[in-house]
């Protein structure tokens, strides 16, 4: 948590983008796995810990715009609470540590909300995405939860984004503490890379890393010899020598502040030749793009940027043929790249994604691409200094599509099909690296994680 004064200025900021009536930020409650006591692990909603700061279960934040009050809303813990889960702050000591003046238990959020409804007032909240919120929502608004996202404030998620796209100082240095632990995990993760062992060894045991250092992971671990499947969580393979793994992997400690870093690590620690040519393109357009983060660039060109240097180099090997521009502008390269260089990141992984992409990533001027590949970019818009955003570019032969474009011929001025169907089974590369936009620049974050192919080998090899 940070200083009052920190919560104090964020909610002030906030007041500035809505004109009238009510603000209501709802944290997030225990959520059962398989019965009402037994929850899944607790995670604090991050619109809530960013203005609010308090992570504890089954609280409500209110900003009164017109009469210039916050509110912190929440029970108090019973005897019995104490006796099953030990002793708590009071609610109202809570909000005193976030500058709140004024709390009531949960009750008094009813009250506020049905005072305000009864006069009319504009009550501002932001998209719900879990179950218990939308129904909260709908017996404090009267709003069907199928309708809630629709009928969710424009006004207000438009200045939290403006807000939380821009970190403060002390919120990069919190990622940086947990690139450090993700460090671990990652170089943990080449040493465990040897012949034999199988994905879930590695998986437990760099997920243990993230809780052993009083957090956890930021995402469910990505971890496969079968990198050609974007997101994949199934880890049941045995690794041989020779295999290509995937690591994509981060963590949060207690500031909840995200990493998100992608290693490709050859299995018993040499890289093939066919192997090395691949990942060396990967290598190349991640460090580009790095290269060409500054203040007032468009993410979105900087993703072309990377997909032409992925179309070169797959050129050179004579996967693709003809003029590159215009297979990237046309999609061709999404056969091998068919995702988005990268995102936000923040306090989520995928930062303020619960808002809708639209709004974080893209603007009046900067529209999303409509085509295959190219659609699925998250951030598209002008860098400003202080985005923390991650460039994670990759190359997958995944046998699907590759046979279903080969069929139907797709873009076969640009595809070479022989050539590209020789790689089936190959799997996949992808690197990926967190970075603060810089007032003149960028700066990658955090300790580096080794990339370079003789590095990568060697630690392997350790
Ligand atoms: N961790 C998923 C991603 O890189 O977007
Ligand atoms: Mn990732
Ligand atoms: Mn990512």
């Amino acid at each position: 948590m940070f200083s009052k004064q920190t919560y104090l200025r964020r909610r002030e900021s906030l007041r500035k983008s809505v004109k009238e009536g009510l603000i209501l930020i709802l944290g997030n409650v225990d959520v059962p796995m398989n019965y009402r006591s037994n929850t899944y692990h607790f995670r604090q909603d991050s619109n809530f810990l960013y203005f609010f700061g308090i992570d504890h279960q089954g609280m409500a934040g209110v900003i009164d715009i017109d009469n210039g009050r916050d509110y912190l809303y929440g029970d108090d813990v019973t005897l019995d609470d104490i006796i099953w889960m030990g002793p708590q702050p009071l609610v109202s000591e809570k909000a005193a540590s976030v500058g709140v003046d004024h709390s009531a238990s949960s009750q008094g959020l009813y009250k506020i909300i049905e005072e305000a409804r009864k006069a009319g007032r504009k009550i501002h909240f932001l998209p719900p995405y879990r179950a218990e919120n939308k129904l909260l929502l709908y017996k404090l608004l009267g709003v069907h939860p199928d309708e809630l996202a629709a009928m969710a404030s424009v006004e207000l998620i438009k200045g939290v984004v403006a807000l939380r796209s821009v970190k403060e100082d002390q919120e990069v240095i919190e990622i940086e503490k947990a690139i450090d632990t993700a460090w671990l995990m990652h170089t943990t993760a080449m040493k465990m890379a040897q012949n034999g062992v199988y994905e879930y060894e590695i998986a437990g045991a760099i997920e243990g890393i993230a809780l052993a250092a009083g957090g956890a992971v930021s995402f469910p671990i990505i971890l496969s010899k079968h990198g050609e499947t974007l997101h994949n969580h199934d880890h049941s393979n045995k690794l041989n020598t020779g295999d290509l793994m995937i690591v994509d992997a981060g963590c949060e400690l207690s500031s909840k502040y995200a990493t998100d870093h992608t290693r490709t690590i050859p299995v018993g620690g040499s890289f093939s030749q066919r192997q090395k040519e691949i990942y060396q393109i990967v290598l190349d357009a991640e460090v580009k793009a790095i290269e060409a983060i500054k203040p007032g660039m468009t993410y979105q060109s900087i993703h072309y940027l990377a997909a032409e240097v992925i179309g070169n180099g797959l050129k050179q090997l004579g996967v693709m043929k003809g003029n590159i521009t215009d297979a990237v502008a046309a999609g061709a390269h999404a056969m091998f790249f068919p995702h988005g260089l990268g995102h936000m990141m923040g306090l989520d992984v995928h930062d303020m994604e619960d808002l809708g992409e639209n709004h974080v990533g893209y603007d009046d001027e900067i529209k999303r691409s409509e085509i295959f590949g190219t659609a699925f970019l998250r951030l598209g818009r002008r860098l400003q200094e202080g985005f923390v955003l991650t460039v994670e570019p990759g190359i997958y032969f995944i046998p699907a599509l590759i046979e279903k474009w080969a069929g139907e011929r797709k873009f076969k001025e640009f595809i070479n099909y022989d050539k590209a169907q020789e790689y089936i089974g190959f799997g996949g590369v992808r690197i990926e690296d967190d970075v603060l936009v810089t007032g003149s620049g960028y700066r990658i974050l955090g300790k580096p994680i080794p990339k370079l192919i003789d590095e990568v080998e060697k630690i392997v090899k350790s």
